[in-house]
């Protein structure tokens, strides 16, 4: 299989935040937020993979701006990294100031998929070749957070955890 770049994946997502989508406050329902994340990364998985694909686990959500009704909010999901079966996919969250439209990250999160095949197995997917500086960072950092899920899912014993015990050893 080919190596494939983050931008072969890149998906954007853009869509208003419509009042039956708020919460109390008339912001944006952390669930509608994480159902967008979910949809635009499982797209970006499905081209990375060319194969169905399942979401994993979510790794990380940060919901560090409040979204208000009416804004216009753009999700793009990019692979940041291919393992075996598994993908990581980063998601950055933008938002479109109402004015001079210029864009403002507002949230971010990081999403594990598997391809699997007809009967749910897993299956390989082709290896993902970073480009840009921000790629590259990303990638590098990925692995210490597939181990982090895995340990945090009692998947993996975390004297395993290679990467991320480097973390904490000088
Ligand atoms: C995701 C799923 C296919 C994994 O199946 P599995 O039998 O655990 O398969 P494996 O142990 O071989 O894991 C497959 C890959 O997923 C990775 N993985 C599994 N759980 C993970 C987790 N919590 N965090 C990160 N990676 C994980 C494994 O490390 C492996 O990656 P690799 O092949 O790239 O090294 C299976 O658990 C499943 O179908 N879950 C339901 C998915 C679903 O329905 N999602 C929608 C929820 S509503």
């Amino acid at each position: 299989m080919e190596p494939k770049t983050p931008s072969e994946s890149r998906t954007l997502m853009t869509d208003m935040v419509l009042p039956s989508e708020t919460n109390p406050l008339n912001n944006l329902f952390g669930g509608e937020l994480l159902a967008r994340m979910d949809r635009a990364a499982s797209i970006a998985a499905r081209r990375h993979s060319r194969r169905i694909t399942v979401t994993a686990s979510v790794n990380h959500v940060a919901f560090n701006q409040a979204v208000p009704v009416g804004s216009v909010v753009t999700v793009e999901a990019a692979v940041s990294r291919a393992f075996n079966t598994s993908m990581e996919i980063y998601i950055d969250v933008w938002m479109e100031d109402r004015f001079n439209g210029e864009r403002s990250k507002v949230n971010e999160a990081i999403y594990t998929f598997v391809a699997v095949d007809d009967t749910g197995k897993p299956t390989r997917v082709p290896e993902l070749k970073p480009e840009t500086a921000l790629e590259i960072d990303r990638f590098n950092a990925a692995l210490r957070r597939k181990q982090l899920s895995l340990v945090l899912a009692g998947k993996m014993k975390p004297h395993d955890a290679t990467e991320l015990k480097a973390l904490f050893v000088d």
